[in-house]
C-alpha cells in the first residue's frame, strides 16, 4: 500500500507534491512526508496522522526547490508515527528514499548493517533501504539503485534523492506499480496515474525489474542488469475531474451515483449492433482454446472476489462449465488443480492487488490461460494476463468498491453471453432478449438511487445497533456478502452474511429480540423458500427489511419493512440489488460518524501479502 509521488522539474515543488499526494491519500494514510532537494542540499519533513497535518507543517517551514519525493503511508513495519514516516534517509543524510510494499529480507539486512557499523532509527522495513543506499553509494544513482535492489527481497516501488544529483530522482519497481508522467521540461512519478492526471496525460509505465532515471527533460529506463529499455509512451484519456468529488460528499457517493454510467459505458460498445453477439476485441480467447478447456477457475479478493461468485453462477447457468472460486491469497499456496486445459479469470479493480497478481502468476506457471477483469489501465495484472477486459469504470477513490462491483458484474454478463455463444449453449433469439434485458439496467439503477433517502431512513434506524445479518439463496447469497462487506467496511458494524438454508445450523442461534436481518428475496424459485426463512427469524424476534422484485409482494406480508427493486430477469437482479445495500452501509457509516471514503485500518489497493 503507500503511495509515492515525485516532480522534478522548473515548479516550487513542494505543494505540487502535497496536491498530487493527496490523490493517494486512499492508498495509506496514517502518515506522510516529503523531501525536496533545495538545489545545494535536502530538506525533509514528515508527519504522524493524515497528510492535512504534513500540509500544515509544510506551511511553517521553509522547503524551497523544484525536486522532490513524498509519501503517504499506510503501516507495515512499526506504528504510524513521525519516526517510521518515509522519507527514511541514510545515517549521513545524504540522501531521501520512498518505498511503497514490503522488504522481507529487511531483518537479515538489518543485522548485516548492524554489523558494518550502521543502525536503524526506526521500525520499519524501508530504512534497511536507505542505509544500504548511504553504505553501497558510488556517486552515481543508477549503478548505486541496481547494487541496493539486488540484495532486497520481497515487493518495492521505490523513489531517491541524493544531496549530490540536485536534478535526478532514481526510481525502481518489482510488484508494486509506479508510473512516470511525462511533461514539458518537467516529470512527474506517481503510484498511479490517478494522482498525476491534472498535470499530464502522457505515462510511461515502469515494468517489474526496471530502474529509471529521470530528470526534467529525460526519462531513461534500464533493466535491473543496467541494460537500457524502451517503453512507450501510453496517453491516457480519463479526465482528471473523474477523480474529484464533483460536489458530492463523499468520493463513495458520487461512485455509486456514477454507476448508471458505468454499467452503459461498460457494456454499450460491447454489444453488436443486432444484440445477438458479443464483441470483445482483441480477446486470445476463442472457440479453439474454449475448446480445449474443461473447467474454469476465477480468484480475486474482497468485493472483487464477491464479483467472482456471481460469475460461477451465471456462467454454469449460462454457459454450462464447471466453474471453482477461490481467494487469490489461498490459491496461491493451495496447489489448485490447474493446467493448461483450464482458464483462470483474475478480477481487480486495481490490477494491483498483491495476492491476486500473485495467483495470476502461479496460474500461468501451471499453464493456464488467464483472462483479466481490470479497471485499472496499464495495471500490473493487466500487462500480465493472457487477455484482459476492461471494466470501464473510471478511476475509482473510495476505499469501499462500488462502481468497480457494479462495472465487474457488468463484463461478468458479457462473458457469460460471450462464452454460451462460444459454446452453443445459448439460441440467438435467447441472447437477444437477454442483453436486451441487460441494456435496460442503467435507467433501473437510476430509479434505485432516486430513492435513496428511503434507504437513508432504514439506515438512520439500525445504524446504532451491533449486529446486522445479510440473508439470501443462490444469486442473493453472493450479494448479502457484498452488503455485509460493505457495511463491515465502512460502519464497523458487525455483520455477517448467511445462506438463508444454512441459518438453522447454528447461526440462528445469534438471533434475538430486536436483531435487524435484511433478507433478500429476489429469485423466483426461492421465494418461497425464503419466506419460511423469514418467518424463522421472525419468530426469534429478528426484525426482517425484505429487499424483492415487484413481481413479489407477497414478501410485503412477511417482513417488517420492504424495499422494492425495478422487475427484472432473475439473472440480473445482483446488479440492481447490490445498490440499496451499498447506499444502506454508507447511510449507516454517516449516521455513526465514520470516515466514509477512508475508513480505518484500510487501504484502497492492497499491495501487500
Ligand atoms: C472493497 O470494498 C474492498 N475495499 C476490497 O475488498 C477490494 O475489493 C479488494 O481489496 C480487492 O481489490 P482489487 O479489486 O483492487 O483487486
Amino acid at each position: 500500500m503507500c503511495g509515492i509521488v515525485g516532480y522534478v522539474g522548473k515548479r516550487p515543488a513542494a505543494e505540487l507534491l502535497l496536491e498530487s499526494l493527496r490523490k493517494l491519500e486512499y492508498r495509506g494514510y496514517d502518515s506522510a512526508g516529503l523531501a525536496i532537494h533545495t538545489g545545494t542540499g535536502l530538506t525533509i519533513a514528515k508527519e504522524a496522522g493524515r497528510i492535512a497535518v504534513l500540509s500544515q507543517l509544510i506551511d511553517t517551514q521553509k522547503h524551497e526547490g523544484s525536486v522532490g519525493i513524498a509519501h503517504t503511508r499506510w503501516a507495515t513495519h512499526g506504528a504510524p508515527t513521525r519516526m517510521n514516516a518515509h522519507p527514511h534517509t541514510d545515517s549521513s543524510n545524504t540522501l531521501a528514499l520512498v518505498h511503497n510494499g514490503i522488504i522481507e529480507n529487511y531483518l537479515t539486512l538489518k543485522t548485516w548493517l548492524l554489523g558494518q557499523g550502521i543502525s536503524c532509527v526506526s521500525d520499519t522495513d524501508t530504512e534497511v533501504v536507505s542505509q544500504l543506499a548511504g553504505l553501497l553509494w558510488d556517486g552515481d544513482m543508477l549503478s548505486t539503485m541496481r547494487k541496493v535492489i539486488s540484495k532486497l527481497q520481497g515487493s518495492f516501488a521505490l523513489a531517491m534523492l541524493h544531496e549530490d544529483k540536485p536534478d535526478e530522482i532514481i526510481v525502481a519497481r518489482k510488484d508494486s506499480p509506479l508510473v512516470i508522467g511525462v511533461g514539458l521540461e518537467e516529470m512527474f512519478i506517481a503510484s498511479d496515474i490517478t494522482a498525476l492526471l491534472s498535470q499530464t496525460r502522457t505515462f510511461k509505465l515502469l515494468e517489474d525489474n526496471q530502474i529509471a532515471r529521470v530528470t526534467s527533460n529525460s526519462v531513461e529506463i534500464f533493466s535491473s542488469d543496467g541494460i537500457p529499455a524502451t517503453v512507450d509512451p501510453m496517453v491516457i484519456d480519463w479526465n482528471a475531474e473523474a477523480a474529484e468529488k464533483g460536489g458530492f460528499d463523499h468520493f463513495m457517493l458520487k461512485e455509486m451515483m456514477e454507476q448508471p454510467k458505468v454499467v452503459r459505458d461498460t457494456i454499450r460498445p460491447r454489444i453488436a449492433g443486432d444484440k445477438g453477439s458479443i464483441v470483445l476485441d482483441g480477446l486470445i480467447l476463442d472457440k479453439t482454446i474454449l475448446q480445449g478447456m474443461n473447467k474454469i477457475f476465477i480468484t480475486a479478493c474482497g468485493t472483487a472476489y464477491h464479483a467472482g461468485m456471481v460469475a460461477k453462477y451465471l456462467f454454469e447457468h449460462l454457459a454450462g462449465i464447471p466453474v471453482e472460486v477461490e481467494f487469490a491469497s489461498e490459491f496461491r499456496y493451495r496447489n489448485p488443480l490447474v493446467d493448461s486445459h483450464t482458464l483462470v479469470i483474475v478480477i481487480s479493480q486495481s490490477g494491483e492487488t498483491a495476492d491476486t497478481l500473485a495467483a495470476l502468476r502461479e496460474a500461468k506457471r501451471l499453464g493456464a490461460h488467464v483472462l483479466g477483469i481490470v479497471n485499472t489501465v496499464g495495471s500490473s495484472i493487466a500487462r500480465e494476463a493472457d487477455d484482459v477486459i476492461y471494466t470501464w469504470a473510471g478511476p475509482e477513490i473510495a476505499v469501499a468498491s462500488t462502481k468497480a462491483y457494479i462495472a465487474q458484474l457488468s463484463v461478468i454478463h458479457l462473458l457469460a453471453v460471450h462464452l454460451a455463444t462460444l459454446r452453443g449453449t445459448m439460441e440467438k433469439q435467447e441472447i437477444r432478449q437477454y442483453l436486451g434485458e441487460l441494456e435496460k439496467i442503467p435507467a433501473k439503477i437510476d430509479t434505485i438511487l432516486e430513492q435513496r433517502h428511503v434507504v437513508q431512513q432504514l439506515a438512520i434506524r439500525f445504524a446504532h445497533g451491533s449486529d446486522i445479518f445479510f440473508i439470501g439463496r443462490g444469486f442473493d447469497y453472493n450479494i448479502a456478502l457484498e452488503g455485509s462487506l460493505k457495511l463491515k467496511e465502512i460502519s464497523y458494524i458487525h455483520s455477517e452474511a448467511y445462506a438463508a438454508g444454512e441459518l438453522k445450523h447454528g447461526t440462528i442461534a445469534l438471533i434475538e429480540e430486536g436483531t435487524f436481518v435484511a433478507a433478500l428475496c429476489t429469485q423466483s424459485a426461492m421465494i418461497d423458500k425464503m419466506i419460511s426463512n423469514i418467518k424463522e427469524v421472525k419468530a426469534r424476534g429478528a426484525q426482517v427489511l425484505g429487499i424483492t422484485c415487484e413481481r413479489f409482494p407477497q414478501i410485503s406480508q412477511v417482513a417488517d419493512m420492504t424495499l422494492y427493486l425495478p422487475d427484472t430477469p432473475d439473472a440480473l437482479v445482483p446488479i440492481l440489488a447490490v445498490v440499496p445495500l451499498q447506499l444502506f452501509a454508507y447511510y449507516c457509516a454517516i449516521e455513526r460518524g465514520c470516515d466514509v471514503d477512508k475508513p480505518r485500518n484500510l487501504a484502497k489497493s492492497v499491495t501487500v501479502e
